[in-house]
């Protein structure tokens, strides 16, 4: 089951993920150990398990991924630091646990976050045995998705959309990038690290669009419906910041059938692959019924 294949690989990559902070002083161990609290308390580990499968899809052989992994992760923690802070989504829980910046104060998160954004780069820099060609072209692939055109656009238009009812064009630019370019971004580094082909590449890139917003949707929809004991996170956090959401404009119903829609088309795009997709095929379908 897909379900069983991404905990046992969150085993062994949250066993490569706790070497990888190390700090050469003890004076400023507090922002290490807000990273090492924040990476480690928990998480589903879909990016970096998105970046393996697609690796090795495309024939790359080995481990050779893992810094990419990691690093991707890596952001996606920083994302999720700063997100919580109460000048933006103001949550107290994630993964379960007191947020990074209950735990550690407000200025030790936003460091953290820093702190996580700029070792990735380091990390994912040091990876082996991949061409000089391919790791630049998954480097830049790293930094796009996650920076202005990518995750941090969709951040700010999420946030502007809190005094005013956004529309269905900018529900889904907001979703496309603030959720959907990481993914994509993780589709498509597992793709150039396996010297993939363009057919390949596209494939992977159809399959994280329709799979980031589905996945966004979901997430829309947990936070209306959903527990949060489960999800690790406050519930209806959505509604207090008045968040335009898709669940706010097209109601619960609609968005379940428009997630479950993106989930085929996600589905659809990696036929190519033949049946060696059907690990991609069993994940999109597994996230768009998760309840957490
Ligand atoms: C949460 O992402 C933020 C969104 C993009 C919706 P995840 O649901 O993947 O969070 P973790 O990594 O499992 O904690
Ligand atoms: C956040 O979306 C996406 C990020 C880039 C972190 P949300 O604000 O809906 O994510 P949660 O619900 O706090 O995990
Ligand atoms: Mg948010
Ligand atoms: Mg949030
Ligand atoms: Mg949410």
């Amino acid at each position: 089951m897909i379900s069983d294949k991404i905990k046992n690989y969150a085993v062994g990559f949250e066993e490569y993920l706790s070497g990888l902070i190390r700090e050469d002083s003890k004076e400023y161990s507090v922002v290490a150990d807000a990273c090492r609290y924040s990476l480690l308390i928990g998480g589903k580990r879909l990016r970096p398990f998105l970046i393996r499968e697609f690796y090795t899809l495309c024939g790359g052989k080995g481990d050779h991924s893992k810094n990419f992994e990691a690093a991707i992760e890596f952001i996606h923690t920083y994302s999720l630091i700063h997100d919580d802070l109460p000048c933006m989504d103001n949550d107290d829980m994630r993964r379960g646990k007191p947020s990074c910046h209950i735990k550690f104060g407000e200025a030790n998160a936003l460091l953290a976050g820093d702190a996580l954004l700029t070792e990735a780069f380091g990390i994912a820099s040091k990876t082996e045995n991949i061409s000089a060609e391919n790791l630049i072209k998954a480097i830049t692939a790293l930094s796009e998705y996650a920076g202005i055109n990518g995750m941090i656009g969709g951040q700010t238009v999420d946030l502007l959309y809190e005094e005013k009812a956004a529309d269905e064009e900018v529900l889904s630019l907001i979703c496309r990038l603030k959720t959907g370019a990481l993914i994509k971004s993780a589709c498509t580094i597992g793709c150039l690290l396996a010297g993939a082909d363009q057919k390949q590449i596209n494939a992977a890139k159809e399959y994280a669009e329709a799979l980031g917003i589905a996945f966004q949707m979901v997430d829309d929809i947990l936070d209306e419906t959903g527990s949060a004991e489960k999800l690790g996170k406050p519930i209806h956090s959505d509604k207090e910041n008045n968040k335009s959401t898709f669940v706010s404009l097209l109601g619960i119903e609609e968005c379940k059938r428009r997630a479950a829609e993106l989930t085929e088309k996600a589905k659809a795009a990696v036929c190519v692959f033949g049946d060696k997709a059907n690990d991609l095929i069993d994940l999109a379908d597994y996230l768009c019924k998760r309840d957490y």
